[in-house]
Parts: structure tokens; C-alpha cells; sequence
């Protein structure tokens, strides 16, 4: 939520920040800035609006400069609008700063600044804190002007309550950038006599790949040739640790694809490749997940299993619940990570808690492994970005390999997320009570799952039709049973977040408890209805829609063609394992949600007020 890029070196600043931004836009989008240091003076360029209008508004100014900040922005505090944008400046004009996070006693420093004489231009809390830096500056005695600025930084954090990622540079200290971190991620790119400070590696990977991921309370200091982290706190040493990113810049482009949200959908086949390979045990019929950490004595132990995430990854933590119980009969439960924090879960000795995320940066989730850690429970993570505060922090865990996913709606995360629950139930499944024959069968079932997606993807066509019929539809209902009910929820969220459409995913036989009032005929019904043990019983409920003149859309299995009677329109998966078919099923449903979303002419990548990674709670 919200993007940093900074940059120090030889080559003109602006060109990269841009780009740089460009690449971390998925991490809000509302407005931008930037700020270059020219010849002793802070030049600063914000606009409201997407990046374009800020490359616009550079290109023309052509700045120049070989040091800057930038920042893309997603709002908290303040309407989007150009005085709102980041880079914000002191009251001198001279330090300029860029911030993520959330600055929780803002009001009370601005009213002891303003009561001071200080003059705000904004609504935002970064003002506040560039002002409140910026002031310790002015009156600080050390005589050092890079220690003078780092002191200043430092000492205005301290004073700070809530979270950030800051970028602070000072007309007086050219040639130094400092930054810092609590709860919102910073990494540090390591050039040749030039260096980066960024949100993510996205926005550096294409010119270099040697970074350090800061941890929380590290503070850096950048000169085009050094770099030095210490800590905000004075308990705490700085863990400095330079690594290789192992992606590209090309993982993170568009190819051939009109929309990231489309080539990550049709990379689902390879990326739930890359989350299997090497994890599948054919001689024992099992999973292997070194990466949990765990002993086999210690995971027959486990008695219960917690699993906790936000959005798409709560989702996949439903289908995790059925597959758990289903397959390994332990006691699962799931919870949204934003209230785990705030119950106070009964757990046992044996207790193991997930936390899921692709971003690995969700601070609603962050918090709940944090919690789950301080009542001494052993937390894993299921993760995407394996440089991520909550891959750091977890005591083991799995990553899920889909690669950069740069689409605001998850889709490729959401199928990685599942097969990694599966191979989970099917490790612990041959721990109690699955036998190696059936183990062995489910193995099988997963590895042909990636062709089968293949299928489906080469039903697009088709699926385009279908969204064009329902496209202007004022709301959609969502139905499963069973382990396809999570699906229904997950469909219901895509449709949500790119097509603005009111979407609501719910078990189908709680159709007649309430949402059948909703039925209409202009409020189309998805029923995710495959052939299994649930099959009849979604029939009868989609009667029940029908009955009232509601537009029935069904997905179901191939050669199942009773549906085509009493639907609308149908979309086919090829036949599965029932327990697997989540993998199959949400396909056609990503794909509903992109066409719609592009036959109403909205931004699928970067859907209006929401965020990929948000770090605020
Ligand atoms: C945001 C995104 C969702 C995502 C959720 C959890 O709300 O818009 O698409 O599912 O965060 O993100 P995470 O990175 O923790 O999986």
C-alpha cells in the first residue's frame, strides 16, 4: 500500500523514479510525486491521478537531478488530490520526505507545530512528519550535516505512533538519502556507485538484483557509494543481509497480455507446476515440505490447525479447512486475520498456526502471526514474496513459487495457495489416517490438474460471451457446497473488485434463508455445481432460482449436460477428484470476472480504492 522509490548515483534521477513508480503502481494508485535535489534546491512534482499524469507533468518540467524520492499513493489521510500527493517538504522547503504507513498521533504533533508557527498545505500525516523532522533539523547542534539529518530522522520517529516506510532527503545533505521502516517494507538496491531504496524489488529489479531487505526499526543512510543500517532502536542491532533477487524484470511485464490480471490467470498451469515440483513423494505417497521446520514426531502431534488471511487468501484458507478435515481429520479452523488479533482462540499445546498471504506484507495478517507468536503457538506462512516480513517472521513455512503477481485480484495466489493446502492435507493425511493408496491417487489428480486448467483457459471465448450477456447486470449471486463454497465467496470477490458489480458468494442451500428475496431476472445466479456427492442438491436450489426467473450461469463437469436444461448458460471443467475441483472451478469464474469487467470499461489491473499489498489496518 502505497509505493516508495528512491534513487542516488550518476544517471538522472527521474527517468528511473518514474519507471520505478511505473512498477509499484499495483501498490496504489490515487496519486504520485517526486522530488529531485538540483543544485542545493528541492524540486518537487505531484499530481493526482495515475503515474501518466506525473509523467506528463515531469517530462514537460524536464528536471534534472541525480538524487531523488517518489512515491505512488493510496489514501489514508487527505482526498486524493496534488496537495496531498507525496514528496511532502518541511516548513523550510528543504527536507523532503515520502511515507507509507499511518501516523496514528498526527493530530496532536500538528497541533503542537501549528501552535509553533508551522503552516500545513496538506490534510496528510507525512506533512506532519517531514515538519516535525525537518524543525529537529533546524535546531539541532551537530555539526555533521549527513549525522545531523539521520539524528533528526531518527528522533522524529521516535516521537511517532503507528507504522511507516520513509524516504528523507535535505537540501543542505546532498548526496544522501535516509529511509527507515516499522511495518511497511523497504528494500535497499546495491548499484554501482549508485544505490535504491524501494517498497519492492519490482521497482529496482532492472538494475540490479543484489539487494537488503530491511527489518523493522533499521534505518539506512545512502550515499551513491555506502550504505549503512542501524537500528531506531536502541536494543536492537541492525541484521544486515545483502541477497539475489531470483526473478526478473521480464516476470514482471505484461508480455503479450492486455492485462497482468489475464497473463496471471492463463500462468496458473505453470505456477501450480512450480508449487509442486519437488514437494511430492511418489515411494511414500506423500508430500515433503521442508520448509515447515517441523519434525514428523512433532507434526503427528499437532492436534488443531489455525489458519488465518485477508480477501483471496482467507478464501484459500476455506478450501484448506475441507481439505484438512477431509483428508487428515484434524480440527481446522479458519479466521480472518483482521479479527484473530481481537478473539482470544481457545488453542491446545499442539495447536499450528498458517497465516497466508502473497504479499507476505498484509499487516492485518502480520499482526495475527505476531499474536499467535506472543501466545507461544508455533506460526507458519504461506507465502508468496519470499523476502516478506511475514516469510521473516514466521518460524517456517511454505512458499507458494507463482511468481511476481502484479493484477490487484488475486488469481494465479489464490490456485498456488490451494495446491499447497492440498499437498498439506496430504502430508498430514498420511501422518493419521490416509492410505497410501489413496494417497498415491490424489498425487496423481494434482499433477494432471495444470492441463486441465489448460482446457478450461481454451474456453475463454466462450466465457467472453457469457460476460458480455451479464455485463451490465446491477448485482450477482454466487453458490457452492461444500468445498466449492469458498469458490462461490472467492468469485464473488473477483466480480466485486474489478467490476464494481455487487457480487455476494454464499453455500447454496442457503439460498432460501434470505438471498432468495434477491432473485430476479436481471440478477444473474453463478451456481459452481460440479458432479459430486453435493450435485442434486445444487439442482434443486437451481430450480428454486429458476422458479423465480432468475438467470442461471452454471459451471459444472464435462458430460454432465443435465444442467443445460435448466440454466442459461454453462461452462465446463474437466472431471476431478471432487476435492480438488476448487482448483478448476474458480478458473472460469477469474475469467467471468476479467470479461465483465472489461466489457464495463474498467481498469482490471488497477481497480478503483483498492490496493495490493495494504499495510495499513
Ligand atoms: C488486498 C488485495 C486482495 C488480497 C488481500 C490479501 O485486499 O486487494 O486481492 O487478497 O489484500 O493480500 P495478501 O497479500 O495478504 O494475500
Amino acid at each position: 500500500m502505497c509505493g516508495i522509490v528512491g534513487y542516488i548515483g550518476k544517471r538522472q534521477a527521474s527517468p528511473l523514479l518514474l519507471d520505478g513508480l511505473r512498477r509499484l503502481e499495483y501498490r496504489g494508485y490515487d496519486s504520485a510525486g517526486i522530488a529531485l535535489l538540483t543544485d542545493g534546491k528541492i524540486n518537487v512534482f505531484r499530481k493526482a491521478g495515475r503515474i501518466e499524469n506525473l509523467r506528463k507533468a515531469v517530462s514537460e518540467a524536464n528536471p534534472l537531478g541525480d538524487i531523488g524520492i517518489s512515491h505512488t499513493r493510496w489514501a489514508t489521510h487527505g482526498a486524493p488530490t496534488d496537495e496531498n500527493a507525496h514528496p511532502h517538504l518541511d516548513q523550510s522547503g528543504k527536507l523532503s520526505l515520502v511515507h507509507n504507513g499511518v501516523i496514528e498521533n498526527y493530530q496532536s504533533l500538528k497541533d503542537a507545530l501549528k501552535a509553533a508557527g508551522h503552516v500545513f498545505h496538506s490534510e496528510t500525516d507525512t506533512e506532519v512528519l517531514a515538519h516535525l523532522a525537518g524543525t529537529i533539523y533546524d535546531e539541532s547542534d551537530v555539526s555533521d550535516p549527513k549525522q545531523r539529518l539521520v539524528a533528526s530522522v531518527q528522533k522524529a520517529l521516535a516521537r511517532v505512533k503507528g507504522t511507516f516506510g520513509v524516504a528523507v532527503m535535505h537540501a543542505d545533505v546532498p548526496g544522501v538519502i535516509v529511509g527507515a521502516r516499522l511495518g511497511s517494507p523497504l528494500v535497499v538496491g546495491l548499484g554501482k556507485d549508485e544505490q535504491f531504496l524501494a517498497s519492492d524489488v519490482a521497482a529496482i529489479v532492472a538494475h540490479t538484483r543484489d539487494v537488503i531487505y530491511l527489518n523493522d526499526y533499521d534505518l539506512v543512510t545512502l550515499t551513491r557509494n555506502s550504505y549503512e543500517v542501524s537500528s531506531l532502536d536502541t536494543t536492537r542491532t541492525a541484521n544486515v543481509q545483502v541477497s539475489r533477487v531470483d526473478f526478473t524484470e521480464e516476470d514482471s511485464e505484461k508480455g503479450a497480455f492486455e492485462h497482468f490480471m489475464l497473463k496471471e490467470i492463463y500462468e496458473q498451469p505453470q505456477s501450480i507446476r512450480n508449487a509442486l515440483r519437488g514437494r511430492l513423494n511418489r515411494d511414500e505417497a506423500t508430500a515433503i515440505l521442508g520448509g515447515l521446520n517441523m519434525s514428523s514426531m512433532e507434526l503427528r502431534q499437532i492436534d488443531r490447525i489455525i489458519f488465518s488471511g485477508c480477501g483471496t487468501a482467507y478464501h484459500a484458507a476455506m478450501v484448506g479447512e475441507y481439505l484438512i478435515e477431509a483428508l487428515a481429520r484434524i480440527p481446522t479452523e479458519i479466521e480472518f486475520a483482521s479479527e484473530f488479533r481481537y478473539r482470544n482462540v481457545p488453542t491446545t499445546k499442539s495447536t499450528l498456526q498458517f497465516v497466508v498471504s502473497q504479499s507476505g506484507e498484509t499487516i492485518d495478517t502480520l499482526a495475527a502471526l505476531r499474536e499467535a507468536k506472543r501466545k507461544g503457538l508455533r506460526c507458519l506462512g504461506i507465502v508468496n514474496n519470499v523476502a516478506s516480513t511475514i516469510a521473516r517472521e514466521s518460524d517456517g513455512g511454505v512458499y507458494i513459487h507463482a511468481g511476481p503477481e502484479i493484477g490487484v485480484a488475486a488469481t494465479k495466489t489464490f490456485t498456488s495457495q490451494v495446491a499447497i493446502m492440498t499437498l498439506l492435507s496430504l502430508l498430514f493425511g498420511r501422518m493419521h489416517h490416509l492410505s497410501s493408496t489413496d494417497g498415491l491417487e490424489l498425487i496423481d489428480e494434482l499433477e494432471a490438474i495444470p492441463e486441465k486448467i489448460e482446457a478450461i483457459l481454451k474456453q475463454a471465448p466462450l466465457i467472453k460471451e457469457i460476460a458480455q450477456k451479464y455485463a451490465h447486470a446491477e448485482g450477482m449471486l454466487f453458490m457452492g457446497r461444500q468445498i466449492n463454497f469458498p469458490v462461490a465467496m472467492e468469485g464473488a470477490l473477483k466480480m466485486k473488485e474489478i467490476s464494481y458489480i455487487y457480487a455476494s458468494g454464499h453455500p447454496s442451500a442457503e439460498l432460501k434463508h434470505g438471498i432468495i428475496a434477491l432473485v430476479k431476472p436481471d440478477l444473474p445466479s453463478v451456481f459452481i455445481a460440479p458432479d459430486d456427492a453435493v450435485f442434486d442438491k445444487n439442482v434443486s436450489n437451481i430450480e428454486e432460482v429458476r422458479a423465480r426467473k432468475g438467470p442461471v450461469i452454471a459451471v459444472t463437469t464435462e458430460g454432465c449436460h443435465e444442467l443445460e436444461r435448466i440454466t442459461d448458460d454453462v461452462i465446463y471443467i474437466p472431471r476431478c477428484k471432487s476435492i480438488l475441483s476448487p482448483l478448476l472451478t474458480v478458473v472460469p469464474l477469474q475469467l467471468l470476472s476479467y470479461y465483465v469487467a472489461l466489457a464495463r470499461g474498467c481498469d482490471v489491473d488497477k481497480p478503483r480504492n483498492l490496493a495490493k499489498s495494504v499495510t495499513v489496518e
